[in-house]
């Protein structure tokens, strides 16, 4: 198991590059979210859990502080992963940062991969939870959510289970722009329902800007 608890703040000082919110907010709300894992059997002693869209790797504090088994963090931006593989994954046993090619257009531009295309650079069945916090809002067409999430059903083991984060209508207007997605609710419950079955969801309803629908939601077994 990995249990680590790192100098995060002077870590996250030397971020430069992608989402880089207030560092002790940003760890903080990490924390809290690595607790909320741990309650909704994303975070446990021995899961292999996939950060889908890390960024930095914000989300790995609360995880490695609850304690997993290990934690791949996957992003297009090439210098996020440079950076998380020098201040996190030298320093945290079990702990990888991957880079994935896609073109996103406020993300990554130039990338190679259509996003409607992806492939996940994992094996079927390699994760027992996958965590994506603010990435189906940035992932514009619905056609690239949903070929997202059958991705993660692919690279999760049976049983396996997601947290995902998505903006919702109401109480925002449609969108799919990259930069702030929003799907009618009834959309993003059919896109999940394909594959998995949502089990606890909290916020999204406020109409705060930033307030967004959270899903913890687990993959249907075949049969
Ligand atoms: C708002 S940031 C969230 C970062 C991190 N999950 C967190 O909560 O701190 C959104 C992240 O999604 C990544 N992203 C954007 N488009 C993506 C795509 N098509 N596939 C995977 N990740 C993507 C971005 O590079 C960025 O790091």
């Amino acid at each position: 198991m990995i249990k680590e608890s790192l100098p995060w703040e002077k870590i996250f000082a030397k971020a430069k590059y992608g989402h880089r919110p207030d560092i002790k907010s940003g760890i903080e709300a990490s924390l809290q979210e690595g607790r909320e894992f741990a309650e909704q059997g994303i975070a446990s002693d021995n899961a292999h859990v996939l950060d889908l869209g890390c960024g930095n790797g914000r989300q790995l504090i609360g995880l490695v502080e609850t304690g997993i088994g290990s934690y791949t963090g996957l992003d297009p931006i090439k210098k996020c992963i440079k950076f998380c593989n020098r201040q996190l994954g030298s320093r945290i046993l079990n702990t990888r940062f991957v880079h994935l090619n896609v073109k996103n257009k406020m993300y990554n531009p130039k990338g190679k991969m259509l996003p409607d295309e992806v492939i996940l650079p994992f094996d079927n069945d390699s994760f027992d939870s996958v965590i994506t916090g603010s990435v189906f809002t940035h992932l514009g067409k619905r056609t690239v959510s949903e070929r997202y999430l059958e991705e993660i059903a692919r690279v999760l083991k049976s049983g396996g289970r997601l947290f995902s984060s998505w903006f919702r209508n109401p109480p925002y207007e449609i969108s799919s722009e990259e930069y702030r997605t929003v799907f009618a609710e009834c959309d993003i419950e059919k896109m999940l329902a394909k594959h998995f079955e949502t089990y606890y969801s909290r916020g999204g309803s406020s109409g705060e800007w930033w307030d967004q629908w959270c899903l913890y939601s687990q993959l249907r077994q075949e049969g």
